[in-house]
């Protein structure tokens, strides 16, 4: 049985797909203004109700009942988080996986924010982040695999909004002005575009990255320059030097040969070194459906992994 933390485009597209492709129960939904509870879980009409509310409306959506959300632990195992990042101190995700764990549910999340600023609180908890770097592309699994082999660098494309703005410039010659302008019309830029201009999001991804690998970054230790185009093959880098524990998110202007190169518009790539190995894995960064399906592949592990509890 699930809780939905959120229920905007991600929540919404992982109910279609939890519905459409599982068995798995959802029995309660939370957005900004509150939630709803079954806790034997929606019927088939009562998740097409929920899905057609509005933002901000499923406490009024007539579904279930209104609950608050500790009232949903006790009918639940896996709360999923699609609320969004609040990299100010991570709340009020933070407070709500302190709350979910400690009532024995396994929390499964795409919100970057509680990883990138307490990562360590939440190591070796039933928290699984899969959905946090690269969505649709499992670079977190490739980290948590390469453990035991001492990393020493991560370097990587890993926001793919700011790529696409620096690939219009540079491979169809549009004016830096231009591009930002065509992606915000896109909607490809966060309701706060410091998250992405600023290399708050790719900053957030480097250091889950590390710590994957565990290396105990935080998210202060990456200095940040904002998205600037610098002339040919400017790309925004996200590196971390993890012996040294130095970190930056900037515009960089790469050589010809270059691999990450070939991660274009809103292709992402990392580039994982550790002592006895190089690794790079290129695909997508993000995306509703890509998300949910990390999200599915995440719920789907939390479930195996209680049962052999
Ligand atoms: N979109 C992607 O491709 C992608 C990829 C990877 C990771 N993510 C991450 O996934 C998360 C969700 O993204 P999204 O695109 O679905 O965002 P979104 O469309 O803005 O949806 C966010 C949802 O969270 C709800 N919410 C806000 N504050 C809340 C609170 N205090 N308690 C409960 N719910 C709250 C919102 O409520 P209202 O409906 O009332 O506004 C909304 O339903 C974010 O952390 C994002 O960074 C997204």
């Amino acid at each position: 049985m699930l809780i939905l933390y959120g229920f905007g485009g991600v929540g919404r597209t992982l109910v279609e797909v939890v519905r459409s492709r599982t068995d798995l129960k959802i029995s309660a939904v939370f957005d900004s203004r509150g939630g709803v509870l079954k806790c034997g879980g929606f019927e088939k009409p009562e998740i097409e109700a929920l899905l057609r509310s509005p933002r901000g409306g499923v406490s009024r959506s007539g579904v279930g009942s209104p609950a608050a959300l500790e009232e949903a632990f006790r009918c639940a195992e896996v709360l999923v988080d699609v609320s969004p990042p609040n990299y100010a101190d991570g709340e009020p995700a933070v407070a709500v996986y302190r709350s979910a764990l400690k009532a024995g549910l396994s929390i499964v999340t795409a919100n970057k924010a509680p990883l990138a600023l307490r990562f360590q609180e939440f190591e070796g908890k039933p928290v699984y982040y899969k959905a946090t770097v690269m969505a649709g592309t499992p670079v977190v699994d490739l980290a948590l695999g390469l453990r035991g082999q001492r990393p020493l660098g991560i370097r990587g494309i890993l926001n793919g909004t700011t790529n696409y703005i620096l690939s219009r410039v540079d491979l169809d010659g549009l004016s830096f002005a231009d591009a930002l302008e065509e992606a915000k019309a896109k909607g490809y830029v966060e309701p706060d575009p410091a998250i992405d201009l600023e290399g708050l999001d790719a900053a957030a991804k480097l250091v889950i990255l590390a710590n994957a690998l565990g290396v105990g970054l935080s998210l202060g230790q990456v200095r940040r320059e904002p998205l600037r185009y610098l002339g040919p093959r400017t790309k925004y880098v996200a590196e971390a030097d993890l012996e040294r524990g130095t970190a930056r998110v900037s515009p960089i202007q790469l050589g010809p040969d270059d691999p990450l190169l070939s991660a274009r518009y809103s292709t992402n790539a990392v580039e994982i070194t550790t002592e006895v190995n190089e690794v790079r894995v290129y695909g997508k960064g993000a995306g509703r459906l890509e998300t949910s399906l990390a999200l599915l592949n995440d719920v789907l592990r939390a479930a195996r992994e209680r049962r052999c509890r």
